[in-house]
């Protein structure tokens, strides 16, 4: 039998990729973190393509492309992402990043860049891949498609504590302006904004725990 395909999108910090990785694991799927990708592209601007007053040269970027190759290694059951060799998974999750990701990731250029992989990736099946426009653009004939919300302080404290676990500094203020902006900047955008796809499953998951968004999205795949 041919293995699922799974669209998971939603709001920031709603758990999306944890709760994604525990169910390709369950199902014997692979999991793809597409907001890891757009952090990898905004990591490298960052490295290379700044203007002088510190703001992101896009036209630098897009011209750059042919130098970033963005790969994901399993180390026990971790998707680590590499760009040109370098181990990025920390490096992905700082402020600077988060404070960027979204007006890199609304660009047109960048967009195009990461689809096709999307894309390629899914073509054999067996996938649950996450992030804003999967079950929209990237993947609409997705076999199953969920999109996860929660309240905006439940979301402010995920993250936080993330972050902390992560070693990385945080004041919770500042993440929660940081989720707010993000999610307007995604939802505004013209091209695949984030939205939710009309046959997707809502799941406001704000009073549930991961376990049990889990368990709920699981029982729809056994459902249908
Ligand atoms: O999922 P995560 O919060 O790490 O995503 C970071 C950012 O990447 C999002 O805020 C959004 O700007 C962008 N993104 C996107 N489309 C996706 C996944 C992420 O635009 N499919």
């Amino acid at each position: 039998m041919k293995k699922p395909v799974i669209a998971i999108d939603g709001y920031s910090s709603t758990g999306k990729s944890s709760i994604s990785k525990v169910i390709a694991e369950k199902l014997g799927l692979i999991h793809l973190d597409t907001g890891a990708l757009y952090r990898g592209v905004t990591w490298f601007a960052l490295q290379n393509c700044l203007n002088e007053d510190g703001s992101i040269n896009l036209d630098h970027l897009f011209s750059s492309f042919d130098q970033i190759e963005l790969e994901f290694k399993n180390d026990h059951g971790e998707l680590i992402l590499f760009l040109n060799h370098i181990d990025i998974s920390k490096a992905i999750r700082t402020n600077e990043v988060s404070d960027n990701v979204s007006f890199v990731a609304k660009q047109k250029e960048v967009r195009d860049f990461l689809l096709h992989s999307q894309r390629s990736l899914a073509e054999k099946g067996g996938i649950i891949m996450d992030g804003r426009d999967i079950g929209t653009v990237v993947l609409p004939n997705a076999d199953y498609k969920f999109f996860l919300t929660a309240s905006i302080d439940e979301r402010t404290k995920r993250r936080y504590n993330e972050l902390i676990s992560l070693g990385i500094e945080a004041d919770e203020q500042q993440v929660k302006e940081n989720l707010i902006e993000r999610d307007k900047i995604d939802s505004e955008r013209e091209i695949a904004p984030l939205k939710q796809a009309e046959d997707a499953i809502v799941i406001d998951n704000t009073h549930l725990t991961k376990q049990e968004t889990i368990e709920s999205i699981l029982s729809h795949i056994q459902n249908i």
